[in-house]
């Protein structure tokens, strides 16, 4: 029997093969799209924020394909790396952007002359538009910073073809406030112009950090991405098998759905080792979901959670323990109530939980706090 491929796509960026639930996200993006399309205005940014392996990247991409079927309007994506600039990379990525939307525009034969059809007045911008009729200097006309300049450049030649475009930030926790500030000024500053821009902003939690908040920003609309629920986790076990011609029993189903715990990376990493498990075989059976949750298991805990706990000096270490025993115990940990957890003043205690959560091990929502990993506090506790 010839050896089919695994549809599953376990892995940080994998694109799932289909992608589940997230309507709230879907159905923003898509009203972003309608605004930018067919209102011809800047809709606000939207932010989308979650732990580890919850799907951001993801769904980011989702956007980029929504915009790309519907409108056939590109993406710009950029990722920040730690402790580097993002700005160069999205120069660059708006400048190869530019290129293409430029070469769409000389294949459909339209020149920067035409004013009628989709280049309406309204979706340019008075500005842009004189700019565009005299054929005046660019130079003189757009602005100096690096950002501003290559997205307005953008921009003119995605309305010149008749088009607009997505912009999506990931990673964006690790920017520095100044360049994120930067960025936000620039699109702040041309929200008047009416671009067809839609702008998605992923990051982990940390990203609402008030301390590092950026007014253009915070007026976004802020999504939180969290567990999915197990009708839509049944979906993307279930269909992917199906679809790949091996079926997958729906007690097998039951098994990884509920192992699961919704958390979007195991139900890709499980699915994967189902698969694997059921070489050979017609369908996919309860056996083959048993020996998958034994294999993804430990992949779990030796990739995610060992490297976070190895991470931890023994002092964080006692530490996130105390934070687990409360979480799984009490479904709640603080500040407070951990140091009362190690029996230890508050103050003594307290940089190990900043230090906890500055490596990103930790992270606070409000005053509790909880692991980035889901199911890091179960394995913290067995460990
Ligand atoms: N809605 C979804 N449906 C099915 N699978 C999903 C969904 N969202 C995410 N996944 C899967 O979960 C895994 C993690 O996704 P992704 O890399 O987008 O997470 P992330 O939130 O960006 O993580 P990180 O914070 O580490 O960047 C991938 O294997 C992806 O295929
Ligand atoms: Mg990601």
């Amino acid at each position: 029997m010839d050896r089919m491929p695994n549809p599953y796509r376990p892995g940080f960026n994998a694109p799932p093969p289909i992608f589940v639930g997230r309507d709230g996200v879907l159905a923003s993006v898509s009203e972003g799209l309608d605004v930018a399309a067919l209102d011809g205005r800047t809709p606000r940014p939207l932010i989308l924020t979650g732990t580890r392996g919850v799907g951001k990247t993801v769904a980011l991409g989702e956007a980029a394909a929504l915009a790309a079927e519907r409108l056939g309007w590109p993406t710009v994506h950029v990722e920040v790396r730690p402790k580097r600039p993002f700005t160069p990379l999205l120069v660059e990525r708006l400048a190869a952007a530019r290129d293409a939307l430029e070469h769409t525009t000389r294949k459909a034969g339209r020149s920067t002359h035409v004013t009628g059809g989709k280049l309406s007045a309204t979706a340019l911008g008075v500005g842009a538009e004189v700019m565009i009729e005299r054929g005046a200097d660019p130079v003189s006309t757009i602005p100096a910073d690096p950002i501003g300049r290559a997205l307005t450049a953008t921009m003119l030649a995605a309305m010149r073809a008749g088009a607009g475009l997505v912009l999506t930030l990931d990673e964006a926790q690790l920017a520095t406030r100044g360049e994120l500030a930067a960025f936000t000024a620039v699109l702040q500053e041309h929200m008047g112009d009416d671009w067809p821009l839609v702008v998605l902003v992923a990051g982990l939690p940390s990203l609402r950090d008030p301390n590092r908040s950026v007014t253009y920003l915070e007026r976004g609309e802020w999504q939180e991405l969290g567990l999915l629920d197990p009708d839509d986790v049944r979906q993307a076990l279930v269909e992917p098998a199906a679809t790949a011609g091996r079926p997958m029993d729906d007690a097998a189903a039951d098994i990884l759905v509920g192992a699961s715990g919704g958390y979007p990376y195991a139900v890709q990493l499980y699915g994967h080792h189902a698969w694997r498990a059921s070489d050979g075989s017609r369908h996919i059976t309860t056996d083959h979901a048993r020996t998958a949750l034994d294999a993804a298991r430990r992949e779990l805990e030796e990739g995610l959670y060992a490297s976070r706990w190895n991470d931890a000096s023994p002092k964080e270490q006692e530490y996130l323990a105390a934070v687990a025993a409360l979480i799984v115990r009490t479904g709640e940990a603080t500040g407070p109530l951990a140091a009362a957890e190690l029996g230890a003043a508050q103050s003594r205690v307290s940089y190990l939980r900043d230090r906890l959560l500055k490596k990103g091990t930790l992270y606070a929502e409000g005053p509790r706090l909880l692991f980035l990993t889901p199911g890091m506090a179960e394995w913290v506790m067995k460990h």
